[in-house]
């Protein structure tokens, strides 16, 4: 057995676990006693509760409590004045109905299906209010969100385009879109008496949570454990503890039983978040010869009136391109909804979809091709900050996608390939991320046969973060992968921050590396010789020389003031070729080829399976989700995955990713950038471009369904 080498593609070492129903999912722990609760949700979208009839739900078969607004035992984090108020909406903490599907109540019971059924008997009276779900017809109420985030930008002079030889003017939109990863959103509660609570539930970050819980139960923050251990997809949907993760823990406490609260399908359209829906309007000017004079960026999204979401979608367009005069504009629009969330790629994804299909109308009305326009005013510097890249390699990702997808074979005039029964076209999205990097822990500890066990406090949502990290240390001490074991997803551990923003990688895997490197150190030491990176250790005859059964290295790993000095971003070109029917309309994306600049690629297995998968996202983003809306009862229509379209096997071509793969030389000691966003970002606009280029047709209006081609 010999080491693995950063880079190795690796499978992933928890995949047996996986694919034989060995791991364990946050909803499959089992406790003795254990009790279920069921939210009932509000049937109108604004108002308030003026009372709730539990009887029959009380006198149901197994039924151990009800709580409604008007029995509700409190929360101690709900009060303004505590020390960490509970942030967000405060579950039947009043009778106040803000969105459509709030829950009015929690039943609990000892079965989950008498829990059920006990939820379907409890009757609630209102007092309806008018309310307002309807963004369109409210647009012009957008609000300048608080706090000064996302403000308005000004460089050189705003809507410079109007005064250009070329213009694009141009309105996108993009509906609500839910995370629907496969595993529910789930949480299970025991307590330990009256200051102590173990939680199991899904979520992107255990310590996060576990401050949440802490905070709002006033307890000390070691007095709350929270496992995650794996995680059935989350997509943005668990960076932050929701409403009903509180509930659970605080039903527990009532009932003094373990509780565990699932949201149904239905319920997860409403009470985890979503991808707001978003209009967005981009005004290009160009020379004839295609040298951008301005970009304006205008985007309104919708958010909940009780909690204000913004995300970055304007972002992209102040620093992708050399534009001497760029401005943008971001509102948010309060409405009778449920609060928003990141959802992979977040307001990035949202933001290049308009960006990027603005720039391939306006390669059309130069008459260009959309790379050789995106060439022209390529940012050798960012024009937002003044700053060099820290690295950027966007040329070669053009380059080698244009090779690999066959872009000389590309029509020129829009509708004009035919492919058998088909019309075919190409088109090109880009996309960018800023590359983050926050304080992270890890634990390295080694017995004396030579096993090593590596603990940190952060998540798997997906991406494989313990085969990355394995590698990491597998190159690091020189050991077989066989010899590391990486436990995460358990607040216990050494802190490490919410998995979320592409950031894993560069924080915890800094945080192993150094740790690595701080467990040769102690080696060396011990063996009283100098020693390096390289020089190969003898660990078992080391440890049995000092008598020890075991050596252990804490380290912490944080960045220093390189992003002060350098602009850090991920950047990626996403190459898509469709088949469109011109009978039907049916799109069939026939090739995506996912070329990104990440830095240096860690785990190419799971890094390529992460490529897809976002890809995979953007295909749903571009061709079949959106959360259909009633305005007149204020509630979704869909929500099932009936109705709510994600890609099935069917809808996916082979997907590739291809990786620069080069070391960025300021971010952190690996060199990576980070994937998870931008795995998405830029592929809508791919797909909607060669849409454009197979038939001619520019659908604005996400998603391109049959009947806006026909
Ligand atoms: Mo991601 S949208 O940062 O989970």
């Amino acid at each position: 057995m010999k080491k693995s080498q950063i880079g190795d593609p690796l499978d992933r070492v928890d995949g047996r676990l996986k694919v034989t129903g060995g791991a364990k999912y946050s909803g499959e722990w089992k406790l003795p006693d254990l009790a279920y609760g069921v939210l009932v949700p509000a049937t109108i979208a604004g108002g308030s509760v003026t009372a709730i009839d539990a009887r029959a739900a009380q006198r149901a078969p197994g039924v151990l409590a009800v709580i409604t607004p008007f029995n509700f035992p409190g929360v101690p984090g709900f009060k303004t004045d505590a020390p960490q108020p509970v942030r967000g909406l405060k579950l039947f903490n009043d009778n106040i109905v803000h969105f459509n599907g709030q829950p009015i109540a929690l039943v609990i019971a000892d079965t989950f299906e008498r829990a059920t059924y006990a939820a379907s008997l409890v009757r609630a009276a209102y007092q309806k209010e008018s309310f307002d779900t309807d963004f369109h017809a409210s647009i012009d109420k957008g609000v300048v969100p608080q706090g000064g985030r996302y403000k308005d930008y000004v460089r050189g002079q705003a809507d410079a385009y109007k005064g250009a030889p070329v213009v694009v003017e141009q309105e996108y939109i993009q509906p609500s879109e839910m995370h629907n990863p496969m595993e529910l959103h789930v949480t299970m509660a025991v307590w330990d008496g009256d200051d102590k609570v173990t939680v199991y539930t899904k979520s992107q970050g255990v310590i996060g949570t576990q401050r949440s819980i802490a905070g709002a139960f006033g307890l000390k923050q070691e007095n709350v454990q929270v496992n995650s251990r794996f995680v059935g997809g989350a997509f943005g949907s668990s960076l932050r503890t929701w409403p009903h993760e509180i509930a659970a823990v605080m039903a527990a406490k009532l009932v003094g039983r373990p509780v565990r609260l699932t949201l149904t399908r239905e319920q997860m359209f409403t009470l985890v978040g979503y991808r707001p829906l978003t209009v967005q309007k981009i005004g290009l000017g160009a020379t004839p010869d295609g040298q951008l004079v301005g970009i304006t960026h205008e985007s309104h999204s919708q958010t909940a009136g009780y909690e204000e979401f913004t995300e970055n979608s304007v972002g992209c367009s102040r620093f992708l391109y050399a534009s001497p005069n760029a401005n943008t504009r971001y509102k948010v629009i309060p409405l009778n909804v449920g609060v928003p969330a990141p959802m992979r790629g977040p307001g990035e994804a949202t933001g290049s979809f308009a960006l990027e299909s603005a720039l391939d109308e306006l390669a059309y009305a130069l008459k260009m091709d959309p790379i050789e326009l995106r060439l022209k005013n390529y940012a050798d510097t960012d024009p937002e900050r003044s700053l060099p890249w820290s690295s950027k390699y966007l040329k070669e990702c053009y380059a080698r996608g244009a090779e690999r997808i066959g872009w000389s074979n590309r029509p020129g005039t829009p509708g004009s390939l035919r492919e058998g029964d088909w019309l075919a076209g190409y088109g090109l999205g880009c996309g960018a991320f800023g590359a983050y990097r926050s304080r992270a822990m890890a634990r390295i500890k080694m017995t004396s046969d030579g096993a090593v066990n590596i603990q940190s406090a952060t998540s798997d949502i997906g991406p494989g973060t313990g085969t990355a990290m394995t590698l990491i240390a597998s190159d690091l001490l020189g050991l077989p992968v066989e010899k590391i074991t990486f436990e995460l997803g358990n607040s216990a551990y050494p802190m490490a921050p919410t998995q979320g923003g592409s950031s894993t990688v560069s924080s915890v895997g800094s945080a192993v590396h150094d740790a690595c490197l701080a467990f040769r150190k102690k080696c060396y030491e011990l063996a009283g010789q100098p020693g390096d990176s390289t020089t190969p250790i003898d660990y078992t005859t080391l440890l049995r020389q000092h008598n020890l059964p075991y050596l252990e290295v804490t380290e912490a790993s944080q960045g220093g003031d390189q992003p002060q000095h350098y602009s850090m971003y991920s950047f990626s070109a996403h190459f898509c070729k469709v088949h469109v029917h011109p009978l039907t309309g049916v799109v069939r994306v026939k090739q995506l080829i996912a070329v990104v600049d990440a830095g240096r690629i860690v785990s190419h297995k799971t890094a390529s399976s992460q490529m897809i998968g976002g890809a995979v996202g953007g295909i749903g983003m571009a061709l079949t989700e959106e959360a259909v809306f009633d305005n007149s009862y204020g509630r979704y229509v869909n929500g099932n995955f009936a109705d709510y379209h994600v890609p099935v096997n069917a809808d996916i071509p082979d997907i590739e990713a291809i990786f620069i793969d080069k070391p960025d030389p300021y971010i952190n000691p690996i060199g990576t950038k980070g994937i998870g966003e931008i795995s998405l970002i830029g592929v809508a606009a791919a797909v909607a471009n060669a849409v454009y280029n197979a038939t001619g047709k520019r659908v604005r209006e996400l998603p391109i369904t049959p009947d806006k081609l026909v």
